[in-house]
């Protein structure tokens, strides 16, 4: 019997309740309108619905096979061969897993032992770190500096030591709206050429990119393609966040590593859901509209505080636009969320929440993955400020 509370020692001692639960929490104690936490509040299509239940009906409801059903698996291989040019193949380089935050905490978990390094660029969505500590490893911190969040890459290449087995990289980025651009890709290949790094690349809002620009997946250059593991999340691309489903794209040799850990995380990943999205994803117009769907979205936002004293770049990608309020108060931006939370009915998410020494510079994010009315209703109480 365990007599003693100190009898557990945490392996995670810097983790608490993330800001997404604490502001999401807070948002409805005030009914206030939730553009913290990232998800849609609008329904997803009645078509996709349609056909998990008829796949539930048909019986498959029972595990699917471990790496995914061969059917969706085929699709994914198809669909990224017409997005980015290079064929993986649907038997040994293709997984499907339980969301993106699965496929990275398996990719992690695949390279990374005690002490080797890894590279994370902050403010970082808040799964990569503790991933990287539960597997002994440390993070390398680089701190990527507003408005632009741009990758200073010489900085990265003076980061790499005889220790550094991962770089994770993420664009379109949660929280800031960044994207890698070409010349991204190539100074990171630089840096990685002739190394034995690995790098995960998340792409999860690989469909949600505006303004006419192209989303440079690290599939595109050989170089970076045959060391990484590339994630996307279906829960991002057809606003079901609640669905948690995902894949991983990655060289064999990669993928056998990869799955050794996915068939022990969760084994395989909801079965009627796979039937459904082989057959959904078929259909690129159920993705390539995003693009155009999303970016009014943020335009309306923006629109709506527009005369607002917030200072903002607009979201290049990602459905998150980030406010800086450096002309309206000086108070802590993890303050301010609450404040705002609680007195006008808007909740967002500080930006420091993103950064491990939780640097502050006056910025918050907001979702606009809401419907019009949510969004100009929220942008009326800002636009007060
Ligand atoms: C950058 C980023 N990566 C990964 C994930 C996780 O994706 P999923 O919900 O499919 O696990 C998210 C979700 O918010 C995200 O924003």
């Amino acid at each position: 019997m365990i007599t003693s509370k100190s009898a557990i020692i945490t392996k995670l001692p810097n983790v608490g309740t993330t800001i997404f639960t604490v502001m999401s929490s807070l948002a409805n104690e005030y009914n206030a309108i939730n553009l913290s936490q990232g998800f849609p509040n609008f329904p997803v299509s009645d078509e996709l619905i349609s056909l998990v239940n008829q796949n539930m009906k048909k019986g498959y409801n029972q595990y699917a096979p471990m790496m995914g059903i061969k059917e969706l698996r085929e699709v994914i291989s198809e669909k990224t061969y017409n997005l980015y040019n290079v064929k993986y193949n649907p038997d040994s380089e293709i997984t499907v897993t339980s969301g993106g935050t699965e496929a990275i905490f398996d990719a992690i978990t695949a390279v990374v032992k005690t002490n080797d390094e890894v590279i994370v660029f902050e403010p970082a969505y808040d799964c990569y770190v503790p991933a990287i500590e539960l597997n002994g490893g440390i993070p390398v911190y680089i701190s990527l500096k507003y408005p632009d969040y741009k990758i200073d890459w010489n900085e990265a290449k003076n980061k790499i030591t005889p220790k550094t087995k991962l770089i994770i990289v993420n664009t379109p980025h949660n929280p800031t709206g960044a994207v890698l651009d070409e010349n991204d890709l190539k100074q990171l290949a630089n840096i990685v050429q002739n190394t034995n790094i690995f790098i995960i690349s998340d792409e999860v809002y690989e469909h949600i990119i505006f303004d006419g620009l192209k989303h440079n997946s690290l599939i595109t250059v050989p170089e970076l393609q045959q060391r990484s593991f590339i994630v996307s999340s279906f829960g991002k691309t057809f606003h079901a966040t609640g669905w948690k489903t995902g894949y991983c794209v990655a060289p064999k040799e990669l993928t056998v590593e990869f799955r050794k850990i996915h068939q022990f995380v969760t084994f395989s990943t909801f079965t009627p859901l796979q039937y459904a999205l082989a057959d959904f994803l078929k259909n690129p117009a159920n993705y390539n509209g995003l693009p155009k769907f999303y970016k009014k979205k943020r335009n309306i936002f923006l629109n709506s505080i527009k005369k607002s004293k917030f200072i903002f770049v607009p979201s290049k990608g990602s459905y998150f636009q980030n406010l800086c309020y450096s002309e309206i108060s000086d108070e802590p931006d993890y303050d301010l969320a609450i404040r705002l939370t609680k007195e006008i009915g808007v909740a967002s998410v500080p930006l420091s929440a993103f950064y491990h020494d939780k640097k502050d510079e006056k910025i918050l994010r907001f979702c606009f993955a809401k419907d019009d009315e949510t969004l100009n209703r929220a942008g009326e109480r800002l636009a007060k400020l």
